[in-house]
């Protein structure tokens, strides 16, 4: 599939083994940022390119630290990386965040190809555009938006993928399938044994849905300007909190999900949607089982954070439900409401 946006166009390819059937340009060289649980599918890229250098970052969020990302400028600039070279980003979701900030300010922009290899990068962190990486403990307080000109998401590469982490990418999958995409919430309902099992259809048939119902939503607002991408923060106002409360020991996808789960929840409590949907939301995450441990959260934390959202606006913040499965309407709420429903649904 090629998006075409205003300057840029992206071109994803998804499916089993794709990357061993996809030639890349050898007239450059490639700086290959990788993390250590990839190592021994880096020969799938290194036989296919003459002139490359790799660098291994740290585990997990480590890798998006600022100084990770000065280091690697420091080496691309020992090693004479040039304008017509690129980088690939081989990882998760922290590993695209580093490299997509990476390929922006590199010479003021180089080429980025995105090979994502947890299921939660292959639905989200890859695509978009949207980068970051962190200074301070401050998580992507430093950022731009840039494209990648590939990605290729080769679902062999999650063979390997600790269980919970295929749980974790769904619950992103899961927020496309309530907030914008009926079709595939029927299919997740349907499918879940082959889904589990990573069957190749039915995991590249999610993966495509995904990928294209998030792309839809970047075209119609690349760069967060006119509020239309909002929508993607379903679950994320509380769901950022729990993950903060946790101090990170709830992963992203979980966090979410129990975010998208209380923020229904609020949205009935407020007469803005039918308690059927809220119905739909529960059925759906609890299907997975994707299950947090409350108390793993200090509430305290969690509220701290909820008052600190950026996305608040004045003593509102603006958040996206389903007012039916496939369908939503962005509702205005005040943060003490937000608040209460959190505590509640958090006790
Ligand atoms: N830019 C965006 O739009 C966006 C969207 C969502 C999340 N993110 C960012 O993504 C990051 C989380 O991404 P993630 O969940 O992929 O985390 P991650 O990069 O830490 O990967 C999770 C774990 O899986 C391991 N791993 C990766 N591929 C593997 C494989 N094939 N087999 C075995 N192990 C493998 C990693 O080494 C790591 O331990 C966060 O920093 C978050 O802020 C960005």
């Amino acid at each position: 599939m090629i998006y075409r946006l205003n300057d840029k166009e992206v071109n994803i390819i998804i499916g089993k083994d794709v990357l061993n059937n996809i030639d890349l340009n050898n007239d450059r060289k490639y700086f290959i940022i990788y993390q250590n649980n990839v190592w021994d599918k880096i020969k799938i890229i290194t036989s296919k390119i003459k002139n490359f250098d790799i660098y291994n970052v740290p585990d997990g969020e480590m890798a998006k630290d600022v100084y990770v990302a000065l280091n690697i400028i420091k080496d691309m600039v020992k090693k004479e990386f040039t304008r017509k070279d690129a980088i690939i980003s081989f990882g998760g979701g922290t590993v695209s965040d580093l490299s997509g900030f990476l390929a922006s300010v590199y010479m003021r922009g180089i080429d980025l190809i995105n090979i994502p290899t947890t299921l939660l990068s292959m639905v989200d962190a890859s695509i978009g555009g949207k980068n970051g990486v962190n200074f301070q403990g401050i998580k992507n307080v430093i950022g731009t938006f840039y494209q990648p000109s590939m990605i290729i998401n080769d679902t062999s590469f999650l063979y390997s993928l600790p269980y919970n982490e295929i749980l974790n990418g769904l619950g992103e999958v899961i927020k496309y399938s309530i907030i914008m995409d009926k079709n595939l919430y029927n299919f997740l309902i349907n499918n879940k044994e082959k889904i589990l099992k990573l069957d190749d259809e039915n995991v590249s048939y999610i993966i495509n849905k995904s990928v294209d119902d998030k792309m839809k939503i970047v075209l119609s607002d690349e760069k967060e300007t006119n509020g239309l991408r909002s929508v993607l923060n379903f679950g994320h106002t509380i769901g950022h909190a729990i993950e903060s409360g946790s101090k990170l020991k709830i992963k992203h996808g979980f966090a979410i999900s129990y975010g998208m789960i209380c923020e229904t929840k609020l949205g009935v409590d407020l007469n803005l949607i039918d308690d059927k949907i809220f119905e739909m939301v529960e059925k759906i995450i609890k299907f997975y089982e994707i299950n947090i441990d409350k108390n793993d959260i200090d509430l305290s934390i969690a509220l701290n954070s909820l008052r600190n959202d950026k996305k608040r606006f004045g003593n509102k913040i603006t958040i996206p439900l389903p007012v039916d499965i496939g369908n939503y309407k962005i509702f205005p709420i005040e943060i003490e409401k937000i608040e209460k429903a959190m505590i509640e649904c958090l006790s």
